[in-house]
C-alpha cells in the first residue's frame, strides 16, 4: 500500500486523483482548508469502503506556518511517503492583491511558497519511499519573465497574471529542487492539465456573462476530470527523470528559458531569506 499525500484534494483534479488512489486500494491524505469539503471526502471514501485509508488534513496552506504544521504531523504520523502531489490553489478573480497574516500576497503564499515549503518540508519521509514522486500542477513552461523587482506580484495586481507568474515561480522550484538533490531519488515532475472542468478554473472570472461563455468554450476544448487526471497518474506511476515537465501528455522542453538553471538558485535564495525573515529561524524546515 502507497501513501499520497494530495494538498487540494477534496476538490477538482486533487480530488480526482485521491478518488483514484483510494479505489486502488492506497492510504491517501488530503489537505485542505474547508472542513465541509474534508467531511464529504470522508462520506465518498466511506463509500468506497476505504475510510481507514483516508485521512483529510484540514490547513490554510496560504499560511507558511500552516505548511510547516502539516509537515511535522505528517512526520509525526507516518513513516514514508511515496507520492506528493500539489493541487491546492484559488483561482479565484481579485481586483487588488491580498496580505496574509504573515505578511505574504495570498497568490505567491499558496501557490508557490506553500509548495516550496511542502517540497523540502517532505523531502526527508519521502526518501524513504522506494520510488518517490513529487507531481506539481501548475502550467509549466509559460512564456515570460519572473518579475525580480516584485517577485510576490503586488504592484500593478492582476490575479490571473499573478497566476501565470506563479506558475513560472514553481517551474524555477522544480529547477532547484532537483538541482540541490544530490541524491536523486525524488522524481519532481512539473504538469499542466491545460483546461479542465473545474468550479475553480471558472472563478477567475469576475463578470457571470464571462463565466458563462468560458464554462462553454471549456466544455468544448476543456476536459472533465476524470479524462484530465490520466495522464496524472500515468506520470506518478512510471516516473522517470529527475526533473520533468508536461503539458497534458506532451513533454515540455527544459530547455525553455523559464527553467533557467541560475534563476533557479536566485529564487531558492530569495525565498530562503523571505522566510527566515518572518518568523521562528530554529523551525525552519528548508535549508
Ligand atoms: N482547472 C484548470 O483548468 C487548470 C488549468 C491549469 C492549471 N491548473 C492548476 O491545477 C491545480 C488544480 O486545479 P483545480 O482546478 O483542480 O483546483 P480547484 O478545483 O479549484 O480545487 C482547489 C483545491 O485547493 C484547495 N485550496 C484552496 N485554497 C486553499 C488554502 N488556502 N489552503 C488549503 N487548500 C486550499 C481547495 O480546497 P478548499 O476550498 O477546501 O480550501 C481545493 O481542494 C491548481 O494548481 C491550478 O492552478 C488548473
Amino acid at each position: 500500500m502507497k501513501t499520497i499525500l494530495i494538498t487540494g484534494g477534496t476538490d477538482g483534479m486533487g480530488k480526482g486523483v485521491a478518488m483514484h488512489f483510494l479505489k486502488k486500494g492506497d492510504r491517501v491524505i488530503v489537505v485542505g482548508s474547508s472542513p465541509g469539503k474534508g467531511k464529504n471526502f470522508y462520506n465518498d471514501a466511506k463509500q468506497l469502503g476505504a475510510e481507514k485509508r483516508a485521512i483529510f488534513l484540514q490547513a490554510n496552506l496560504s499560511l507558511v506556518e500552516e505548511n510547516r504544521r502539516i509537515v511535522e504531523e505528517v512526520k509525526s504520523k507516518f513513516q514514508s511517503l511515496d507520492m506528493v502531489v500539489f493541487c491546492a490553489a484559488s483561482q479565484k478573480y481579485r481586483e487588488t492583491s491580498l496580505e496574509t497574516e504573515e505578511g505574504f500576497e495570498f497568490t505567491f503564499a499558496l501557490y508557490y511558497l506553500s509548495r516550496y515549503v511542502l517540497s523540502y518540508g517532505l523531502k526527508e519521509l519521502l526518501e524513504k519511499a522506494e520510488n518517490p514522486v513529487i507531481l506539481n500542477v501548475c502550467a509549466p513552461g509559460m512564456k515570460g519573465t519572473i518579475n525580480w523587482d516584485d517577485i510576490q506580484y503586488k504592484n500593478n495586481f492582476n490575479s490571473q497574471k499573478a497566476m501565470f507568474h506563479g506558475s513560472r515561480l514553481n517551474d524555477l522550484l522544480g529547477v532547484a529542487f532537483a538541482q540541490s538533490d544530490t541524491e536523486g531519488k525524488i522524481k519532481y515532475i512539473l504538469f499542466n492539465p491545460w483546461a479542465v472542468q473545474t468550479e475553480g478554473a471558472f472563478d477567475a472570472y469576475k463578470n457571470p456573462m464571462m463565466k458563462s461563455i468560458v464554462k462553454i468554450i471549456y466544455k468544448i476544448t476543456g476536459k472533465p476530470v476524470e479524462e484530465a487526471i490520466k495522464p496524472i497518474i500515468k506520470l506518478l506511476e512510471n516516473p522517470k527523470a529527475s526533473l520533468s515537465a508536461f503539458k497534458q501528455e506532451k513533454e515540455v522542453s527544459l530547455t525553455m528559458k523559464t527553467f533557467d538553471k541560475e534563476n533557479a538558485q536566485k529564487l531558492f535564495n530569495i525565498t530562503v531569506q523571505l522566510l527566515k525573515g518572518f518568523s521562528n529561524e530554529n523551525k525552519t524546515v528548508e535549508k
